[in-house]
């Protein structure tokens, strides 16, 4: 596929998989994709398996992810998990605000945006997460939604930071529902994430940053999603868990 952007693919394993299956998994996917140079490819496990597969796919084209990151440093911060342990495990990605810590753990933009700063500080690239209900499209709102989150996630970042930060759009209503948003509708919301980033920062970050559709991708709607213009990558829940859908999506994107 030729695209401006080069496409980014990340698995989301969300809370699935102990240290076992993760091995079975990733070793599954070196095996199928080993010689895929043309896609960034990201795994991202629960914190529990980072550290065994950070080994498993050493000297791979398959780099590590994690789904969440404290804002602080270091501290009193029960349960948290900072910087400097996610880099001991080779982690280069940060997923931040995904929609289910949004409603679960009551995450806002503010503090998303205070993550997404905290993940550029120790030289990591956050994978910052927006979209819409099912509600809010209904009532015409979803513009209004993305622009709102867009300007509050991503508040304070440099134009550097900024180019380096990859962007989410999942729109609540398609994630583990079955319900993919159309092409059309994926264009037309990234297309807009594009605009609102060309009046906050300027038309050259806009074309640098990379945004990924996420929402019940699978091997029989990766490919058209993700030739439009400005659909860059894909963040895939549910799909990304077995070894023969993860890497169809992946090879069906090239
Ligand atoms: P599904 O692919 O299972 O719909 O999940 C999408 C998602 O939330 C990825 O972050």
């Amino acid at each position: 596929m030729n695209k401006e952007r080069k496409l980014i693919i990340a698995g989301n394993w969300k809370m699935n998989k102990t240290v076992a299956e993760a091995l079975d998994l990733v070793r599954g996917l070196k095996i199928e994709l080993g010689n895929v140079k043309e896609v960034d490819i990201v795994v991202c496990p629960p914190f529990t398996a980072l550290g065994e597969v950070s080994k498993a796919i050493l000297d791979s084209n398959i780099r590590l992810g994690a789904q969440n990151m404290s804002e602080n440093n270091v501290g009193a911060f029960t349960g948290e998990i900072a910087a400097v342990m996610l880099k001991e495990f080779s982690v280069r990605y940060v997923i931040l605000g995904h929609s289910e810590r949004r409603q679960y753990q009551k995450e806002s933009d503010a503090l998303i945006a205070k993550k997404a700063l905290a993940v550029h500080a120790a030289a990591l690239k956050p994978i910052v997460c927006i979209g819409e209900t099912l509600e809010q499209r209904e009532k015409n709102q979803t513009q209004q939604v993305l622009e709102t989150q867009v300007h509050g996630s991503l508040a304070g970042l440099s134009k550097e930071q900024m180019s380096e930060t990859i962007l989410a759009y999942e729109p609540v209503w398609a994630i583990g529902t079955g319900k993919t948003a159309t092409t059309a509708q994926a264009q037309e919301a990234h297309a807009f994430i594009r605009g609102v980033l060309v009046k906050m920062f300027d038309d050259t970050v806009a074309r640098k940053v990379r945004i990924q559709y996420g929402g019940s991708v699978k091997p029989s709607n990766a490919r058209e999603l993700m030739s439009q213009a400005d659909v860059d990558g894909a963040l895939v829940g549910g799909a990304s868990l077995e070894v023969r859908s993860f890497s169809d999506i992946i090879k069906g994107s090239i």
